[in-house]
């Protein structure tokens, strides 16, 4: 039984690798091993994720079931959107996704952010599954974006936004 709750610098090193395996098992067929092993290791190295630990206005969770790290989760206040709240990243390891992990995760970060009016995420078009997760929770598609994550990744992605509060 997992449970959801704030990440620590524990959890980092678990945190870490689960990034490094999701992303194999998710993109890989679409970017390439390689291209997604240069990424991940920019993106989700432990210095990188102990920066956003440190991040105020922000919530960075963790599925626990004692044992396992089966998820992570990690959302912020916009630097750039008035009122807006960003879900930067959510990933629930191969193992044991469809389990309502990504659910009560979600259902976490999209109470941490009293002053946003909304939250914006993007998502690769091709990633039908997790396109239909987030429409399943009431994002809808407000745009595109051809750098997603940072200003020249070269990776498209849709943009998609949802209502809070
Ligand atoms: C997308 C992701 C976060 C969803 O988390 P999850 O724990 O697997 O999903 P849940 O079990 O909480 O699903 C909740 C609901 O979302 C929808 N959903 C989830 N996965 C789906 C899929 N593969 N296909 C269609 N609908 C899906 C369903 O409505 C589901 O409810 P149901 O199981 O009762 O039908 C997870 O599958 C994941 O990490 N995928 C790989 C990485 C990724 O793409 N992350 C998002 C990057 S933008």
């Amino acid at each position: 039984m997992f449970f959801v709750r704030t990440a620590s610098e524990r959890d980092l090193v678990k945190v870490s690798a689960l990034l490094g395996e999701t992303w194999h098992a998710t993109y890989d067929s679409l970017y390439g091993a390689d291209k997604v092993a240069e990424l991940t290791a920019k993106w989700h190295s432990v210095p990188a994720l102990k920066i956003r630990l440190a991040r105020k206005n922000a919530e960075f969770v963790v599925a626990d079931n004692g044992k396992d790290i089966g998820g992570m989760g990690y959302a912020a206040m916009s630097e750039t959107l008035k009122k807006g709240a960003v879900l930067h990243q959510l990933y629930v390891h191969p193992r044991f996704q469809r389990q309502g992990i990504g659910r009560d995760m979600f259902a976490e970060l999209e109470t941490c952010f009293p002053d946003a009016e909304f939250m914006q995420l993007e998502v690769e078009p091709q990633n039908h599954p997790a396109i239909s997760f987030y429409e399943a929770h009431g994002f809808v598609k407000i745009g595109e974006t051809t750098n997603c994550g940072d200003g020249q990744s070269g990776i498209p992605a849709i943009i998609m936004e949802k209502p809070l509060g």
